[in-house]
C-alpha cells in the first residue's frame, strides 16, 4: 500500500519525504488556501516545488467545475511536471473530463466520492485513482471503511486498473484498516503517518535498553 501526505505544506511534505516512506501528496484547493497560495504564478510554483521534494505522484486539483475550464486548467497542471494527476471532482463534467484525460494519457484522480457507484463511474472513465473518502463519511455516523472494503472488492472482481486512494484518513487505525482492505493508496496528514510509530512497550522497552547499553559500555 502506498502512502500518500495529503497536505500542501512544504515542510510536512519534506518532513514525509525524508522519513522513506513517502510515494506521494495529494492536495485541495482548502489545503492550498491553507497554506496562502493564490494566484496563478504562485500556484503552479508551489505545485514545481512539491513535484521538487517528492518522487511519486502528486495531486493538482482543478478549481473549474465546467467541463472546458477543468480541461484547460488539467492541461496545464500536468504539462508543468510527469508527476502530476489531475485531480477532478466526481460530477457528471468531471467524469467527462476524466475520461478525456484518460484518452490523452494524463494522470486522473477522481475525488468526493462516497458511494461505491461513483467509484464505478471513476473507474469506466479510466481514472487513475479514486478518492473515496472515509473521515467525512464517519463523521456523519456512515462507516467509512465499508465503502473501502465495497471498492476494492468491486474492483477487483470487474478487474478494473483505477487505484483505490483512500482519502479523509485521518489516524493511524484508519491507515491498519485500510491495509486490511487491501487499499491500492491511503493519503492522511503527517500525524497520522507518524501516529503509526508509537507504542508504550516501544517506549518502555528502548528505555531499558538504554540503561542496559550505558551498564555494557562501562
Ligand atoms: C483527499 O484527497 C482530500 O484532500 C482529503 O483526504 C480530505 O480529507 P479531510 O476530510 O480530512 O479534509
Amino acid at each position: 500500500m502506498k502512502f500518500f501526505i495529503d497536505t500542501a505544506n512544504l515542510q510536512q511534505i519534506a518532513e514525509a519525504q525524508a522519513m522513506g516512506i513517502l510515494d506521494g501528496v495529494t492536495t485541495n484547493p482548502t489545503l492550498m488556501a491553507k497554506e496562502g497560495i493564490s494566484g496563478a504564478d504562485n500556484i503552479m510554483n508551489h505545485y514545481k516545488a512539491i513535484c521538487h521534494i517528492v518522487d511519486g505522484d502528486v495531486s493538482a486539483e482543478v478549481m473549474a467545475v465546467d467541463y472546458e475550464g477543468m480541461m484547460r486548467e488539467g492541461e496545464i497542471y500536468a504539462a508543468l511536471d510527469p508527476k502530476i494527476v489531475v485531480k477532478v471532482p466526481m460530477t457528471a463534467d468531471g467524469v467527462r473530463a476524466i475520461a478525456s484525460f484518460s484518452k490523452m494519457g494524463i494522470k486522473t484522480n477522481c475525488t468526493l466520492v462516497f458511494s461505491a457507484g461513483q467509484a464505478i463511474l471513476a473507474a469506466k472513465a479510466g481514472a487513475t485513482y479514486v478518492s473515496p473518502f472515509i473521515g467525512r463519511l464517519d463523521d456523519i455516523s456512515f462507516d467509512g471503511m465499508e465503502l473501502i472494503d465495497q471498492i476494492v472488492s468491486i474492483y477487483n472482481m470487474q478487474g478494473y486498473a483505477t487505484q483505490v486512494l483512500a482519502a479523509s484518513v485521518r489516524n493511524p487505525l484508519h491507515i491498519v484498516k485500510c491495509a486490511e482492505a487491501g487499499a491500492d493508496v491511503i493519503t492522511c496528514p503527517l500525524s497520522a503517518m507518524t501516529g503509526l510509530l508509537h507504542h508504550p512497550l516501544t517506549d518502555k522497552g528502548l528505555a531499558q535498553f538504554i540503561i542496559d547499553a550505558a551498564k555494557m559500555k562501562g
